[in-house]
Protein backbone atom coordinates (compact mmCIF):
# COMPACT_ATOMS: atom_id res chain seq x y z
CA UNK A 1 0.00 0.00 0.00
CA UNK A 2 1.19 3.61 -1.16
CA UNK A 3 2.07 6.21 1.72
CA UNK A 4 0.24 9.27 1.58
CA UNK A 5 2.58 12.20 2.10
CA UNK A 6 2.04 14.39 5.22
CA UNK A 7 -0.82 17.27 5.33
CA UNK A 8 2.21 19.87 4.49
CA UNK A 9 4.16 18.07 1.79
CA UNK A 10 0.72 17.68 0.21
CA UNK A 11 -0.15 21.71 0.49
CA UNK A 12 3.12 22.02 -0.95
CA UNK A 13 2.25 19.73 -3.91
CA UNK A 14 -1.22 21.31 -4.39
CA UNK A 15 0.85 25.09 -4.54
CA UNK A 16 3.30 23.86 -7.08
CA UNK A 17 0.81 22.53 -9.07
CA UNK A 18 -1.39 25.37 -8.66
CA UNK A 19 1.43 27.71 -9.73
CA UNK A 20 2.61 25.52 -12.76
CA UNK A 21 -0.64 25.79 -14.01
CA UNK A 22 -0.91 29.31 -13.45
CA UNK A 23 2.39 30.06 -15.18
CA UNK A 24 1.25 27.76 -18.44
CA UNK A 25 -2.13 29.60 -18.36
CA UNK A 26 -0.47 33.20 -18.20
CA UNK A 27 2.22 32.12 -21.16
CA UNK A 28 -0.04 30.63 -23.66
CA UNK A 29 -2.24 34.28 -22.93
CA UNK A 30 0.61 36.67 -23.54
CA UNK A 31 1.56 34.27 -26.90
CA UNK A 32 -1.96 34.53 -27.72
CA UNK A 33 -2.43 38.47 -27.10
CA UNK A 34 1.29 39.31 -28.37
CA UNK A 35 0.23 39.58 -32.37
CA UNK A 36 -2.75 41.44 -31.12
CA UNK A 37 -1.09 43.93 -29.54
CA UNK A 38 1.32 44.73 -31.94
CA UNK A 39 -1.27 44.68 -34.36
CA UNK A 40 -3.27 47.60 -32.72
CA UNK A 41 0.28 49.72 -31.10
CA UNK A 42 2.72 48.97 -34.21
CA UNK A 43 0.90 51.69 -36.33
CA UNK A 44 1.08 54.18 -34.10
CA UNK A 45 5.27 53.96 -34.11
CA UNK A 46 5.94 53.39 -37.80
CA UNK A 47 6.49 56.61 -39.72
CA UNK A 48 4.06 57.23 -41.96
CA UNK A 49 5.53 56.88 -46.20
CA UNK A 50 6.29 59.80 -47.48
CA UNK A 51 3.86 61.34 -49.55
CA UNK A 52 5.29 63.29 -52.63
CA UNK A 53 3.79 66.09 -54.05
CA UNK A 54 4.44 67.16 -58.04
CA UNK A 55 6.23 70.89 -57.70
CA UNK A 56 5.94 70.47 -61.90
CA UNK A 57 8.39 69.94 -65.30
CA UNK A 58 12.04 70.96 -64.49
CA UNK A 59 11.90 73.39 -67.75
CA UNK A 60 9.54 75.67 -65.29
CA UNK A 61 12.30 76.63 -62.76
CA UNK A 62 15.14 78.66 -64.22
CA UNK A 63 18.47 77.67 -62.84
CA UNK A 64 19.30 81.05 -60.73
CA UNK A 65 15.78 81.71 -59.55
CA UNK A 66 13.43 80.75 -57.14
CA UNK A 67 10.18 80.46 -58.36
CA UNK A 68 7.04 79.89 -55.85
CA UNK A 69 4.67 76.26 -56.73
CA UNK A 70 1.66 75.47 -55.23
CA UNK A 71 1.39 72.18 -53.50
CA UNK A 72 -1.46 69.92 -52.83
CA UNK A 73 -2.66 70.33 -49.77
CA UNK A 74 -2.24 67.09 -47.37
CA UNK A 75 -4.81 67.68 -45.33
CA UNK A 76 -7.86 70.20 -45.34
CA UNK A 77 -7.55 72.73 -42.77
CA UNK A 78 -10.54 74.49 -41.12
CA UNK A 79 -8.52 77.50 -39.85
CA UNK A 80 -7.25 79.72 -41.05
CA UNK A 81 -9.19 79.27 -44.76
CA UNK A 82 -7.01 81.03 -46.51
CA UNK A 83 -4.41 78.31 -45.04
CA UNK A 84 -5.85 76.35 -47.29
CA UNK A 85 -3.40 75.96 -50.12
CA UNK A 86 -0.50 75.26 -49.22
CA UNK A 87 2.66 76.48 -51.50
CA UNK A 88 6.77 76.00 -51.44
CA UNK A 89 9.23 77.95 -52.96
CA UNK A 90 11.69 76.33 -55.36
CA UNK A 91 15.38 77.64 -55.97
CA UNK A 92 17.28 75.81 -58.89
CA UNK A 93 20.78 76.03 -57.90
CA UNK A 94 22.26 74.05 -60.77
CA UNK A 95 20.78 71.96 -63.76
CA UNK A 96 20.35 68.80 -61.53
CA UNK A 97 20.49 70.63 -57.77
CA UNK A 98 17.49 72.12 -56.30
CA UNK A 99 15.76 73.09 -53.12
CA UNK A 100 12.60 73.29 -51.76
CA UNK A 101 11.60 76.12 -49.23
CA UNK A 102 8.70 76.04 -46.75
CA UNK A 103 6.95 79.16 -47.50
CA UNK A 104 6.20 79.57 -43.67
CA UNK A 105 8.52 81.31 -41.88
CA UNK A 106 10.09 79.80 -38.86
CA UNK A 107 8.95 82.49 -36.37
CA UNK A 108 4.98 81.93 -36.70
CA UNK A 109 4.58 80.53 -39.92
CA UNK A 110 3.35 83.74 -41.63
CA UNK A 111 4.07 83.33 -45.54
CA UNK A 112 7.46 84.58 -46.79
CA UNK A 113 7.55 86.53 -49.90
CA UNK A 114 11.17 86.25 -51.91
CA UNK A 115 12.40 89.57 -53.39
CA UNK A 116 14.52 89.08 -56.60
CA UNK A 117 16.00 92.56 -56.17
CA UNK A 118 16.88 92.26 -52.43
CA UNK A 119 17.40 88.38 -52.96
CA UNK A 120 16.07 88.02 -49.81
CA UNK A 121 12.79 86.01 -48.46
CA UNK A 122 10.97 88.27 -46.45
CA UNK A 123 7.97 87.72 -43.53
CA UNK A 124 5.54 89.59 -43.80
CA UNK A 125 4.76 90.01 -39.55
CA UNK A 126 7.34 90.91 -37.66
CA UNK A 127 10.29 91.73 -40.00
CA UNK A 128 11.87 88.28 -40.53
CA UNK A 129 14.47 88.30 -43.20
CA UNK A 130 15.83 85.05 -44.75
CA UNK A 131 19.02 84.74 -47.64
CA UNK A 132 18.73 83.30 -50.57
CA UNK A 133 19.47 79.98 -49.07
CA UNK A 134 17.18 80.68 -45.90
CA UNK A 135 19.26 81.77 -43.61
CA UNK A 136 18.29 84.44 -40.88
CA UNK A 137 19.56 87.72 -41.62
CA UNK A 138 17.37 89.49 -39.59
CA UNK A 139 14.07 89.44 -36.88
CA UNK A 140 12.79 86.89 -34.76
CA UNK A 141 12.71 83.79 -36.54
CA UNK A 142 14.93 80.87 -34.41
CA UNK A 143 16.20 79.02 -37.85
CA UNK A 144 16.42 79.26 -41.53
CA UNK A 145 13.37 78.28 -43.32
CA UNK A 146 12.13 74.85 -43.24
CA UNK A 147 12.79 72.64 -46.57
CA UNK A 148 11.03 69.90 -48.69
CA UNK A 149 12.74 66.35 -49.14
CA UNK A 150 13.47 66.62 -53.19
CA UNK A 151 12.68 63.89 -55.90
CA UNK A 152 13.11 64.46 -59.48
CA UNK A 153 11.32 61.52 -61.27
CA UNK A 154 10.62 61.61 -65.05
CA UNK A 155 11.56 64.81 -65.67
CA UNK A 156 9.34 66.24 -62.88
CA UNK A 157 10.12 67.95 -59.58
CA UNK A 158 8.09 66.47 -56.25
CA UNK A 159 8.49 67.96 -52.48
CA UNK A 160 8.57 65.30 -49.83
CA UNK A 161 8.69 65.86 -46.13
CA UNK A 162 9.12 69.15 -44.40
CA UNK A 163 12.46 69.15 -42.24
CA UNK A 164 14.75 71.69 -40.21
CA UNK A 165 18.12 72.85 -40.91
CA UNK A 166 20.66 74.27 -38.31
CA UNK A 167 22.85 77.37 -39.00
CA UNK A 168 25.03 75.24 -41.20
CA UNK A 169 22.04 74.31 -43.08
CA UNK A 170 22.68 70.83 -42.03
CA UNK A 171 19.90 68.91 -41.42
CA UNK A 172 18.81 68.61 -38.13
CA UNK A 173 15.08 66.96 -38.45
S1 LIG B 1 6.30 85.22 -38.58
FE1 LIG B 1 8.08 85.78 -39.65
S2 LIG B 1 9.13 87.09 -38.35
FE2 LIG B 1 7.35 86.55 -37.24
Amino acid sequence: MRERGSEPQMQDRRNFFRALVTGIGATIAAILAAPLAAFFALPAFRKPDTVWRQCGPLEHFPVGEITLVPLTPLAKREWPEDWGTEAAWVSRTSQQEFVIYNVHCTHVGCPVTWSPQARCFFSPCDGGVFDAEGRVLAGPPPRPLDRYEVKIEGGVLFAGRVYHVDDRLARTT
